[in-house]
């Protein structure tokens, strides 16, 4: 198969959607396109307000029940979408590349990643037990003790962004179930295909009625689910400002937010692999055309090694394979659609017209735009302060690690950095100092293992992702004391 054909394998067909765990058609449609080259995917049934609502009530009248169920029905089902996840890789990685844009080799990646946020939340789905705590601290409290157990907080609401398609929607729906939580899928208006798979999956379990629903619904119908007390859970995944006006519009909700990031990777003087550093650098942050929150924006170099490392760093830049994503050599795909990619081009501007040099890249053709490498960025040009969700890489220069850190932390954002050092003690200094929510010691801010805490600070938000950091997050402590009991 040619990756032409590759690209047509998803044929245009309206897909329906998920209520309660059955498969129903809408009043309304929506096209998906495929970033490449605009082609239509598919077509995809957008329920009416009768049938949110029924969604809705369905998770509020299954919510008791279901957190009732035994932890070996929850991991069973949970551990049915993990393996059919391993065996349908191929064919959800092409519905991951046809309507996101990323190259089959990530796409590939996230059905991985997707399958073990199902295993891992199966697994701890077992584990889920609480604690004893003793209460005869005192002399009042002799012959007590308490039991304490986390319990759902009710029916969680989850709003998915198109980057990962899938695998953050395994990161809402993967860790509800496993606690007992119904859950609501709201996809990405570009990427809900992914979704509507992964639900197929799902109705293959013996999970209640109601456990869960897929509604491909636009924003303001989304906003509506927002306010609704049924939904008193609302995990989003995206943008900052949809993030914080979700917060505003629901401030005695739990909401958590997984918000953006202007990554930062610093190399220190003490780092001798220049190479690996440069190819770790150039890879993550062009993989998924930089549209991931932990792809790396800055580099922060020494300057004992600065002209040497970016020479290498250009090099590796140049050297990715850019082009139609469903071919599997390929790196560097299409961002999501021609105006993010036309937005990506207009910063790139504005920063050499603040005095910023392009080292390689620059070029944008439709969705595409060419791996970028800028120095002499102004540290208030777009390009270094805000995210810039795109295959661009600012390089800048410091005068050692205090230098470097001070860099890192003028962000108004949070979320991952990536320091290359061998010296332990820097390494700790960067746990400490950096004001972010992980810190990668030898490797890049990109690195996520689906089952580590996720998650940031500052704008870039609050909460953490991450199998069982979630499962706390959709859960609240309950306490039962126990009078009378010999200890
Ligand atoms: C994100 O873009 O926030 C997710 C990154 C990842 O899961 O690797």
């Amino acid at each position: 198969m040619t990756a032409d054909d590759a690209m047509t394998a998803v044929t245009p067909a309206p897909r329906q959607f998920w209520i309660a765990g059955r498969s129903a058609t809408g009043t309304g449609v929506t096209v998906v396109r495929h970033p490449y080259d605009g082609s239509e995917v598919a077509s995809v049934s957008v329920p009416g307000e009768e049938q949110v609502e029924r969604a809705v009530s369905a998770a509020a009248d299954v919510a008791a029940a279901f957190r009732g169920t035994p932890a070996h029905e929850r991991a069973g089902a949970l551990e049915h979408v993990a393996k059919r996840l391993v065996e349908r890789t191929e064919e959800i990685a092409e519905v991951i590349t046809a309507e996101n844009g990323k190259p089959l080799r990530w796409a590939r990646l996230e059905v991985a990643r997707a399958a073990n946020t199902f295993r891992f939340a199966a697994e701890e789905a077992r584990r889920f037990t609480g604690e004893l705590m003793r209460l005869d601290t005192d002399p009042a409290a002799e012959g007590r003790m308490a039991m304490v157990r986390r319990v759902p907080r009710g029916p969680v609401l989850g709003i998915a962004p198109f980057n990962f398609p899938l695998n953050l929607v395994a990161h809402k729906v993967a860790p509800a179930l496993a606690v007992g939580a119904p859950v609501i899928i709201k996809p990405a208006p570009r990427t809900p295909l992914s979704a509507l798979l992964l639900g197929e999956l799902l109705a293959e379990t013996k999970l209640p009625e109601g456990a869960f629903s897929v509604l491909p619904i636009g924003n303001e119908a989304t906003m509506e689910l927002v306010r609704d007390p049924r939904l008193p859970v609302v995990s989003f995944t995206g943008s900052g400002p949809v993030g914080w006006s979700i917060m505003d519009a629901a401030p005695r909700k739990h909401v958590v937010l997984e918000l953006g990031g202007n990554g930062a990777a610093v190399v220190c003087g003490d780092w001798t692999d220049l190479d690996f550093a440069a190819q770790r650098i150039a890879l993550f942050s062009n993989y998924q055309a930089g549209q991931s929150c932990i792809a790396v924006q800055r580099v922060i170099v020494d300057r004992s090694i600065a002209d040497d490392f970016t020479a290498r760093l250009v090099e590796a830049v140049r050297e990715l394979r850019t082009g139609n994503p469903h071919d599997p050599e390929v790196e560097v795909g299409p961002l999501v659609d021609e105006a993010a990619a036309e937005r990506v081009e207009e910063w790139i501007n504005e920063a050499t017209a603040a005095g910023a040099k392009v080292l390689v890249g620059g070029e944008r053709e439709g969705a595409t735009v060419a791996p970028t490498v800028l120095v002499d960025v102004p540290s208030d040009a777009k390009v270094w302060a805000e995210e810039i969700f795109g295959p661009v890489l600012a390089v800048s220069v410091a005068e050692g690690v205090d230098d470097a850190f001070a860099q890192v932390n003028a962000s108004a954002y949070g979320l991952q950095a990536g320091v290359f050092t061998r010296d332990v003690q820097v390494a700790f200094r960067a746990a400490a100092e950096l004001e972010v929510g992980g810190v990668i010691i030898g490797d890049v801010p990109s690195y996520r293992a689906d089952q580590m805490p996720y998650g940031g600070v500052k704008s870039s938000g609050f909460g953490r992702e991450g199998v069982s950091s979630t499962m706390d997050d959709f859960t609240e402590e309950k306490v039962m004391v126990l009078t009378g009991i010999r200890l």
